[in-house]
């Protein structure tokens, strides 16, 4: 056995997937202090995920994320396991974060247009924050459509034999190949829970106090 996803990236995965959920919800229902708060907590969340992809374990790293589009063919065709994100999953991966960071970046700018603004919006023109809003409501519908492509893609690895949620959850897998290189995943936390306090004081106090 061999270990291939350190901490962070276990941990990061779950909490991902429980805070979309809530922003998903909390947006839906229009309890904005909890999506407020859960959104600053998430874009803490990427940051670290990104900084981790710099600084992290060989199979956190951004660069491994790049690919010839022949390596993409090559990967969706191989029955093998592979050591981190085969160079498909990749794609997807990519797909994530960048479609995650549009829903953050863009809710920082949208307003209901009656109590909450996000904190971007006193910067930006009325026509930017019309825009955003906009992004904000159709940009989440691609992100639900690929959730679902994402799941069914691990179901169909699971069918062809290769688990790749059981190496999630547990970090590991069998392979005779050379372990990468794996990072403690205590310092990216660290860094999380910095980065979410920083920018919970700068931006998320009120909604804060309005949930406690
Ligand atoms: C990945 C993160 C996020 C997700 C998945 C998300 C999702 C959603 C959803 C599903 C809605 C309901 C849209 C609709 O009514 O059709 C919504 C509304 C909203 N979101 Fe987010 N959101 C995220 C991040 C943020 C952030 C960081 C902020 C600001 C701090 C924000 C501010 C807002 C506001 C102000 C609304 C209400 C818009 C309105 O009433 O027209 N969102 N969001
Ligand atoms: C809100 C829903 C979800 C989102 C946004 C999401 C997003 C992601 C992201 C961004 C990664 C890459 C991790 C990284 O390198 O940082 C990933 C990997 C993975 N996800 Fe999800 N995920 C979701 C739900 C699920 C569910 C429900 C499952 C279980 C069936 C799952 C199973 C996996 C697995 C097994 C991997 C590793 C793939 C590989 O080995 O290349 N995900 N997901």
């Amino acid at each position: 056995m061999i270990k291939v996803w350190d901490g962070f990236i276990r941990g990061f995965h779950w909490l991902l997937v429980i805070g979309i959920a809530v922003l998903y919800v909390s947006g839906e229902e229009g309890w904005l202090d909890l999506h407020f708060v859960t959104g600053y907590v998430l874009l803490a969340l990427m940051i670290t995920r990104v900084a981790w992809g710099v600084f992290g374990s060989d199979t956190a790293k951004l660069k491994a994320l790049f690919h010839h589009p022949k390596a993409v063919v090559k990967a969706l065709k191989s029955k093998r396991a592979h050591i981190g994100h085969n160079p498909a999953g990749s794609m997807m991966v990519l797909f994530f974060f960048v479609v995650i960071f549009v829903q953050l970046i863009s809710g920082l700018m949208t307003t209901d247009d009656i109590l909450m603004d996000g904190p971007l919006v006193s910067y930006v023109s009325y026509d930017w924050v019309e825009l955003a809003g906009s992004i904000h409501k159709t940009n989440i519908d691609i992100l639900l459509v690929g959730i679902g492509v994402h799941i069914i893609a691990i179901l169909l690895y699971r069918i062809k034999g290769i688990k790749l949620l059981r190496t999630l959850l547990t970090g590991k897998m069998a392979s005779s190949d050379n372990a990468p290189a794996i990072k403690n995943g205590l310092w990216a936390y660290v860094l999380f829970i910095l980065a979410a306090s920083g920018i919970l004081v700068l931006w998320g106090l009120e909604p804060l106090s309005a949930l406690l």
